[in-house]
């Protein structure tokens, strides 16, 4: 084992600054609505965040495109599909850590969500509504995020 190496590795991969780094390019300008400064932000080490709606946003959502998703689908309209974070009968309410709770994580300068709390709702090429993956199903698998919105109740 070359010991100068090794320590040279480890100290690469602790070096101060570059753990603190996040590759990724701003979030928050993947935020549809409401205005930024609605939206409770914090920034952690590397690409750590989080983002909060507020009291009033029930509604919060994630749009994505099957194109750019590890979730495979032959029957989608070409609209987004919608990451939702709620179910319709049991509301989740405000205040989550939307990060958390959708699993975001930057990998390659994109940012992806890798949780489906309630599942996905998109249109079928018959024009159908469909609501998917309520049980967590799909969890773990990469969805490059579109836009995401804190959402009025009324919506
Ligand atoms: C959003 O922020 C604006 C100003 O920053 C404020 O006037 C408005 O009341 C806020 N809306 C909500 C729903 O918090
Ligand atoms: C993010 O939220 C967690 C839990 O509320 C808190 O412990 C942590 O300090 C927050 N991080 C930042 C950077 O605000
Ligand atoms: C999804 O990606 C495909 C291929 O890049 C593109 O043609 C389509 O317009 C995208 N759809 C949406 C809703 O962004």
């Amino acid at each position: 084992m070359n010991y100068l190496l090794f320590f040279l590795l480890i100290s690469l991969v602790n070096c101060k600054g570059c753990k603190d780094q996040c590759e990724c390019p701003d979030l928050l300008d993947r935020l549809d609505w409401p205005e930024r400064g609605n939206v409770s932000y914090a920034e952690g080490a590397g690409c750590f965040r989080n983002i909060t709606c507020g009291t009033s946003y029930y509604y919060t959502l994630v749009t994505f495109n099957f194109t750019e998703s590890e979730i495979y689908r032959n029957d989608y309209f070409n609209s987004p599909a919608i990451a939702l974070s709620i179910n319709y009968e049991v509301q989740t309410g405000p205040n989550i850590n939307i990060f958390q709770f959708f699993g975001m994580i930057c990998e390659n300068n994109e940012w992806y969500i890798t949780k489906y709390p309630y599942g996905i709702n998109y249109f079928t090429t018959m024009a159908e509504e469909l609501e998917i993956g309520a049980n967590g199903e799909f969890d773990g698998k990469k969805s490059k995020i579109l836009r995401f919105k804190c959402e009025l109740p009324s919506k």
